[in-house]
């Protein structure tokens, strides 16, 4: 990412924690894990590495998410747009027998993070995208996981328990809680934080997962 992006993804930055502080009032489990994940935002972690175009494939979906949000998320979309393409996608599992593919079509985007640009080991904050008709496995890790869904309807699963999330809706995955997600026929944009002591610790496909 040329160093001209850097406001826009400041603005990036600046509007989820907007969306997150609009979901607080509810005084919740939800609203919990946002006023932590905030707290852990500020001040923003330091700016410590470039973001360099990579183009994985799964940004091929990316055109299709950024014009399916709703009116609850049509800020943040516009937010992403000018900085979508350049953000650090990557895959970050293994290959599988499986799942051919899915390595195509899954990729995540982590601004904040251990390993990310802006260099935090007490917080993650990113983006996932799934292509559409693609699982996303069954999988679980010790952090704590905040989803903020951007774009596109998908079943997520938790605890076996299936439910249709649309554009605006949160999620939270307890530590080690098992969880996948189903897409349909658009991709799924969503922003996700992790929080905790074990952000650098990271998920495992569980044995369920499996066929
Ligand atoms: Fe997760």
């Amino acid at each position: 990412m040329s160093s001209t992006n850097v406001p826009a993804l400041l603005t990036l930055i600046e509007t989820i924690e907007t969306h997150f502080q609009r979901r607080q009032a509810k005084g919740d489990a939800v609203a919990w894990e946002i006023a932590k994940v905030l707290s852990l935002l500020e001040p923003l972690p330091p700016l410590v590495g470039a973001f360099p175009r990579n183009n994985h494939p799964a940004t091929r979906h990316l055109e299709a998410a950024l014009f399916s949000g709703n009116a609850s998320t049509s800020g943040l979309l516009a937010a992403l747009r000018p900085v979508a393409y350049d953000l650090p996608w990557r895959y970050s599992y293994a290959k599988r027998e499986d799942a051919p593919g899915l390595e195509e079509n899954i990729a995540f985007a982590e601004i904040i993070g251990p390993e990310a640009p802006f260099q935090s080991d007490r917080v993650c904050l990113g983006l996932t995208l799934v292509g559409p008709e693609t699982l996303y496995p069954e999988h679980a890790h010790p952090a704590v996981e905040l989803y903020y869904v951007a774009a596109g309807t998908a079943t997520w699963i938790a605890s076996d328990i299936p439910n249709l999330q649309p554009p605006g809706a949160f999620i939270l995955h307890p530590s080690q809680v098992v969880h996948a997600m189903q897409t349909h026929r658009g991709p799924l944009l969503a922003v996700y934080a992790w929080s905790g002591n074990e952000v650098k610790t990271l998920s495992t496909y569980t044995e369920k997962s499996n066929p």
